[in-house]
């Protein structure tokens, strides 16, 4: 009997993050946030003071960074080298540069195998979620879902995580950007061969997380 694995793919504002945690909790499963991993690596290289436009010296200012983070999904902190980076992997500054790690396929490389330990190790069962997690971190999982959401609902859902507080510009910078920025890593806006692609722009948190709980239950 192996431990269930629901691997959740999605761009920024999708509700992946949302969903995979009230997913989790429901499930009592653990619960990994892998763009957090690469937002707390982008912490590690920014505070080595590496020159960015060098692959190699980001590489390994990136492989050098000790990453603890928790897989609770009613309490989540990430540390990097010791340090706890809870709220600064969620910075402006962080969001600018998390894309430098991400388009070197070594850093990938280094932070999918940190993640596949992490889902072997879970012993209840794990939902993984980020961008590549149906196709290249789990493809194997029990259930491989991508979540979309259209980008004027993304970037509602955004402004209101920011309680309103953010002006257009920060907005689009995150949502759009980041959406043209993410779609040179990996083809996260249509669905591989066995995943299921949901689309949760008209649907609720509660909703969203429903349909992917009777995916689990089918797939038990
Ligand atoms: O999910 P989140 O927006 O926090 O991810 C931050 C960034 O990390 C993404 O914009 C993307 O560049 C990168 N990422 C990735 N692969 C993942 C998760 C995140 O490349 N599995």
């Amino acid at each position: 009997e192996n431990p269930l694995v629901i691997a959740i793919d999605g761009a920024s504002g999708s509700g992946k993050s949302s969903t995979a945690r009230g997913v989790a909790k429901r499930l009592g499963l653990a619960y990994l946030d892998t763009g957090a991993m690469y937002r707390a690596v982008t912490v590690a290289y920014l505070d080595s003071g590496v020159d960015g436009s060098d692959p190699a010296a980001v590489t390994a200012a990136v492989e050098a960074a000790q990453i603890e983070i928790a897989t609770d999904p009613d309490d989540q902190w990430v540390r990097v080298n010791g340090r706890d980076v809870t709220d600064e992997i969620r910075s402006q500054r962080t969001s600018t540069h998390v894309s430098t790690v991400a388009v070197i396929p070594e850093c990938r490389a280094n932070l999918v195998a940190r993640q596949r330990a992490i889902i072997e190790s879970a012993p209840n069962g794990i939902v993984a979620e980020g961008r590549d997690i149906t196709t290249v971190v789990a493809p194997d999982a029990d259930v491989r879902l991508l979540l979309s959401a259209d980008p004027e609902v993304r970037m509602a859902r955004r402004k209101l995580d920011h309680g309103g507080q953010i002006d257009d510009a920060a907005l689009r910078d995150q949502i759009l950007r980041r959406d043209a920025d993410d779609s040179t890593l990996v083809d996260f806006t249509t669905a591989a061969d066995g995943v299921v692609h949901l689309d949760g722009s008209f649907m609720t948190l509660e909703q969203t997380i429903d349909a992917v709980v009777g995916l689990a239950e089918r797939a038990l």
